[in-house]
């Protein structure tokens, strides 16, 4: 699929604009049109219903080692900047960036590749930022134009070995940057905190100083009490919230899928230490169920368990629910959601105070004078559990996905070109969007196939009796061919028309998207059709 040709729907029907575009943009944002914002609710809708609403708090889930309960928050954006310095952010949130003098353009320098090769008695670092077959032909290329040689020339460049990171360079002085054209122009890698920064109030100095929130778990961890003495939650039970975070990220790019203002759908899900490697199996597995549930397909999706030393000091396990989006080079694929085994870290981090591993233990991180470098709240976050008599520091498994990562995804797997029949019978192009009925932001449209006969009355109480239920449309305009093609693009799984028959027997045409099939159903009975659809559709 032509990533261009998605990112061109997208604008052309109000699924996704660039933010501020009337000022030329603003890097790493963007706004949701009129049918983006449909598409993401429903995403998070979802989300939501099946993770919280909809979850049976009675029965064991197949795979679950026993019946648990969910709950939900919405916390603040702007939190106590003392929550960051405990859990680390403060600290460690940082990537590494590379800036190039002849250029002037700034790269994060783990995402920078490249390859050594060497000619006329030189031997040089050709960087790029593209991996791949693409990224050994921009590499060829410009070695060929840094030495001066011709096409024809090619044999005389000896490459040696395959495009590695640019992280396993230590002198800079032979590499010659992505967008530059002498070699030496990039300065060392210099750490960049992602928090944004801000001032609460009127003090604008360091005592004034705070976080927009770069994840919503924190929110989580920091309430666990107050959800523990305010409901009759018990262990096991998760704490799930929707909501903004923001990253300075130095290179936001793929259209939404790394922007400095996303939204992330987490779950915390508080056990009993003993049983939190099972717990961690169940979500990493029920979270990736739900990707397939929806409609992104096998081959492009999948359930990558991190190494051993990919894990953070504190986890047993990550595993990472990756997409082949379009964008990337064959055979790579990006996150979609991340689901960790976090251990004790985070409730004793807020406290405790910000803690180090040492050796096989995780203690209070000390400063100079003995004393813990971020102090902790001070406050009891164990359980008690009444059953067993037993007191513990819950551990928790964190299912950590994007809104709107996910959406993308699912924008790029709907993404369809075929061919049907016109009016005329004639093969016609057509695109659409093969999007799960639950997540289409329009339901159904419903279309009087002429402006006469009392056609656009009868379409028109279809669509106010429907519409009191699902978000339906209305369109009576341009002929019914283009009406069916923009319902298409937009996802829209059924077509309801009125045409002469319905005058004379009552029934009207339901056209469904994916198969183009076509059948007629009594016009009294739409609302329960369309029900009986998307019911069918959710199964
Ligand atoms: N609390 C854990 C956490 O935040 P993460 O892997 O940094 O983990 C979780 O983020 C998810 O948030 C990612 O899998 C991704 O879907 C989404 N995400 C992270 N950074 C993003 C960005 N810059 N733009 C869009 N989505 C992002």
């Amino acid at each position: 699929m032509d990533m261009d040709k998605l990112v061109s729907l997208c604008k052309r029907r109000g699924f996704l604009f660039q933010s501020s575009e009337i000022y030329g943009g603003l890097n790493g944002f963007w706004d949701y049109g009129p049918l983006g914002v449909e598409l993401k609710r429903n995403v998070k809708e979802s989300w939501w219903r099946d993770m919280v609403t909809a979850h049976d708090e009675l029965a064991t889930m197949p795979g679950a080692p026993e019946p648990y309960e969910m709950t939900g928050l919405d916390c603040t954006i702007i939190m106590h900047p003392q929550v960051w310095k405990c859990s680390g952010h403060y600290d460690l949130f940082h990537d590494f960036m590379v800036d190039c003098r002849e250029s002037k353009k700034r790269y994060r320098h783990d995402q920078v590749r490249g390859r050594w090769v060497e000619a006329k008695g030189r031997r040089v670092f050709i960087a790029t930022q593209v991996g791949g077959e693409e990224g050994l032909a921009e590499t060829e290329q410009r070695a060929l134009k840094l030495f001066n040689l011709r096409g024809k020339d090619v044999d005389k460049l000896a490459w040696q070995g395959d495009l590695v990171s640019l992280t396993t360079v230590s002198d800079f002085t032979d590499v010659l940057g992505p967008d530059a054209k002498e070699t030496g122009s990039l300065t060392p890698p210099r750490e960049f905190n992602l928090m944004f920064k801000t001032y609460v109030g009127a003090l604008s100095g360091e005592e004034g100083a705070a976080f927009l929130r770069p994840e919503t778990a924190q929110g989580i961890f920091v309430n666990f009490k107050n959800v523990c003495d305010s409901t009759r939650v018990k262990i096991p039970f998760g704490i799930a919230q929707m909501g903004k975070s923001f990253r300075n990220e130095i290179t936001p790019r793929n259209f939404t899928f790394r922007s400095r203002e996303f939204e992330q759908m987490e779950i915390e899900f508080f056990c009993n230490p003993k049983s939190s490697p099972e717990w961690y199996k169940y979500w990493r597995d029920r979270r990736y169920r739900w990707y397939l549930e929806l409609g992104l397909a096998g081959d492009r999706l999948r359930l990558r368990d991190h190494d051993q030393d990919e894990l953070s000091h504190y986890s047993c396990g990550t595993a990472d629910i990756e997409y082949a989006f379009p964008f990337l080079p064959p055979g790579e694929f990006g996150e979609l959601e991340g689901i960790a085994h976090r251990g004790d870290f985070d409730l004793r981090s807020h406290m405790e105070g910000k803690l180090v591993r040492q050796g096989n233990d995780l203690v209070p991180e000390l400063d100079a004078d003995g004393k813990p470098r971020h102090r902790g709240s001070g406050k009891d976050l164990s359980y008690f559990d009444d059953m067993t008599r037993e007191r513990y520091i819950p551990h928790v498994i964190e299912p950590s996905a994007g809104a709107d990562r996910a959406t993308l995804a699912f924008l790029c797997e709907a993404y369809q070109e075929d061919q049907v029949p016109d009016e005329k019978g004639q093969p016609r192009e057509r695109v659409f969007l093969r999007l799960h009925p639950r997540l289409a932001p329009i339901k159904a449209a419903v279309f009087p196939l002429v402006k006469r006969d009392g056609m656009p009355e009868l379409a028109q109480k279809i669509y106010r009796d429907l519409k009191q239920h699902y978000n339906v449309f209305y369109d009576e305009k341009s002929s019914i061919g283009k009406r069916y093609a923009r319902q298409d693009e937009t996802g829209t799984p059924f077509c309801i028309t009125v045409d002469g028959d319905t005058l004379t027997d009552g029934t009207v045409t339901i056209r469904e998207r994916d198969t183009l099939k076509q059948w007629r159903v009594s016009a009294d009975r739409c609302v329960e059709e369309i029900r009986t659809l998307l019911r069918g559709a959710t199964a």
